[in-house]
């Protein structure tokens, strides 16, 4: 009986597999947004190169930079934060920022095509601080929430009293500056309102590239004198391609394709209740539309998208930076995106909660939301919390940028995770258990149907080793085939695949090249492929101990 009614469900799985009835699963974090029209595709993709391209000083390339390429600093994943900062600097007196006479504005370009033309922090400043790089990541579907919705839940006199005022940085745009005023989302003082913008602000400013949008070559402290002595490539340096890109334009298409990136479990976890209890959801905002705007391509029109922010500014007291920017006071910071929120490392503006495990470094930057600011109460509460609810909240900030199927979190869907898949199989499960990343359809129980959806994410090579017309994590799971060494192809395909010095039988001639190897990545030894050799290959090595079959 048993016998065939695994059959009949190796047969459902096979055709059901091939006939991709696996639930739609979430895009990982840095890749397109799955439903680009072919056209689009082709423009992430020519962004993305060029996005990921040192430029050289023969195209413009200086003379005063911070890197030579957007990947420098955005880099995990490809477009997303990373742990490299920029220097802003400047005059503080009571509280109060001014740029240094003579500056035109208080970033530092920190590298020079000669020790002649290097921009330096001048003697009259008495205030630096420092920006991690940051990324709201999908920056177009970021960009296609209406101004008016940001708008729509500013309260800037805090007038429902709950100690919370955020409000609007309104901001022109450098592709329409006499247009209207428009609602900044972007950088940590939400100084920015489009991708585009944002792209011809860091060409001309990160990478010393003037464009049409940043036309005039920044100088070195602003001295012009200088600036003629290094500066050999003509204005504008970004001139379009064949087909009437600029650069500008080519990293927007990149940067406005890339997807929002995974939730997981996609809802239900007890600490999202938490998260709201406590008064994060305040300024964290789970959930926007974006435009139903015409305009829009249909992959970002009219989709509801879950970022955790609101977009607004706010006063967070001690934690603001200290820069005054544009409309932007010293203190007032814009919240920013949760989304992704696992992998990111280090947090905050200045990048002071950092290193640790991710509960430390989260519980580090919920704490720094403390002193004379709006996040004060919220901190506090935290704080207040007992044990279980804190390990709660801490628990679903992780699934913020966790793939579905990722047992283990390491941004992959390998062998290691069928394994623990294989553990689960059958179960009920629920959105506060390890499990609830296999429950991609949510119906509580980790089954066949969450299987088809395993077959389509899993990322190691899938084969059908003894030929047998059924996929072999279809034999393991469901024909019952043995996989002793964990690594998804049934052991009858690798007999003796603990033999290590290949002289027909496991003994103790094969605990040399394990022991000599421990520790280990991508060595043979490395029996379930779990990424060194440890204890649990030994456990398999002493399970084979004899003549091979
Ligand atoms: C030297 C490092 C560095 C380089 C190079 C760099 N950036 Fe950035 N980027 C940053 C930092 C730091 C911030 C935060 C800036 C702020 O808020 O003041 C940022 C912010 C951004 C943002 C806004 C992120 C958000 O969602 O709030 C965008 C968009 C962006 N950069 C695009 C680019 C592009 C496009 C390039 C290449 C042309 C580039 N950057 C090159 C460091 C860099
Ligand atoms: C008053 C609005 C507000 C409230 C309430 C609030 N935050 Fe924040 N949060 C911010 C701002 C603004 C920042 C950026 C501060 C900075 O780096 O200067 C931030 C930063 C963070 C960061 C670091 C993110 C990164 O990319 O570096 C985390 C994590 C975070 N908040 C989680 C929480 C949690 C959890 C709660 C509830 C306990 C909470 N926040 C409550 C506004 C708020």
């Amino acid at each position: 009986m048993r016998r065939s009614a695994a059959v009949v469900s190796l047969a459902v799985v096979t055709t059901a597999a091939t006939a991709a009835s696996a639930q739609t699963l979430q895009p990982k974090a840095g890749s397109p947004i799955p439903t680009l029209t072919p056209a689009q595709l082709a423009l992430f993709e020519a962004g993305k190169a060029l996005y990921s391209t040192a430029m050289t000083p023969a195209q413009g390339m200086g003379p005063i930079f911070n890197k030579a390429g957007c990947m420098s600093c955005h880099a995990n994943p490809l477009g997303g934060w990373g742990p490299i900062s920029v220097t802003h600097f400047g005059i503080t007196e009571n509280g109060m920022f001014s740029l240094v006479p003579g500056e035109s504005q208080s970033l530092l370009q920190a590298f020079a095509s000669s020790e002649a033309c290097k921009e330096r922090i001048p003697a009259a400043a008495n205030f630096a601080a420092i920006r991690i790089t940051n990324s709201s990541l999908a920056f177009g579907l970021v960009e296609a929430i209406p101004d008016a919705a940001i708008a729509a839940i500013e309260d800037p006199i805090d007038a429902d009293g709950d100690g919370i005022s955020g409000r609007v940085h309104w901001v022109r745009t450098l592709e329409d500056p006499a247009g209207p005023l428009r609602a900044g989302r972007f950088g940590w003082k939400a100084q920015v309102a489009t991708v585009l913008s944002f792209s011809g602000d860091a060409t001309r400013n990160e990478m010393g590239i003037t464009n049409r949008l940043e036309p005039l070559e920044n100088a070195p402290n602003n001295d012009q004198a200088k600036l003629a002595q290094c500066d050999t490539v003509p204005d504008l340096e970004d001139v379009p391609d064949q087909q009437g890109y600029a650069f500008i334009d080519r990293v927007t298409h990149f940067q406005r394709y890339i997807a929002a990136p995974p939730q997981t479990p996609r809802a239900g976890m007890a600490g999202e209740t938490v998260f709201a209890t406590v008064g994060c959801a305040k300024c964290h905002v789970p959930q926007w539309t974006t435009a139903n705007d015409p305009a829009l391509e249909d992959s970002l029109r009219g989709k509801v998208i879950r970022p955790y922010s609101d977009f607004l500014l706010h006063d967070m007291g001690l934690l603001g930076d200290g820069v005054a920017q544009d409309g932007a006071r010293e203190p007032e910071m814009r919240t920013p995106v949760l989304w992704n929120l696992r992998t990111r490392d280090p947090m905050l503006h200045d990048g002071t909660a950092a290193g640790g495990t991710f509960a430390s470094r989260v519980t580090a930057a919920i704490a720094a939301h403390g002193p004379f600011g709006e996040g004060a109460a919220s901190a506090e509460a935290f704080a207040q919390l007992p044990p279980a609810q804190r390990a709660q909240l801490v628990a679903f900030l992780d699934s913020l940028g966790r793939l579905e199927f990722d047992a283990d979190g390491d941004g992959a869907v390998r062998a290691a995770d069928f394994v623990a898949f294989r553990a689960a199989y059958g179960q009920a499960t629920n959105p506060d258990l390890p499990t609830a990343v296999f429950d991609i359809d949510r119906n509580g129980v980790v089954n066949a149907a969450d299987f088809q959806s395993l077959l389509v994410a899993y990322e190691d090579p899938q084969g059908d080793c003894n030929r047998n017309g059924t996929n072999d994590l279809a034999d393991i799971l469901l024909g019952g085939a043995p996989d002793a060494d964990g690594n998804g192809v049934p052991d009858s395909c690798i007999p003796c695949i603990a033999d290590l010095n290949r002289d027909g039988k496991v003994d103790g001639g094969d605990l040399g090249p394990m022991l000599g190897t421990w520790g280990m990545a991508d060595v043979p030894a490395d029996l379930n492929h779990d990424g060194d050799v440890n204890g649990i290959d030994l456990g398999v090595l002493l399970g084979k101990w004899g003549p091979c079959p």
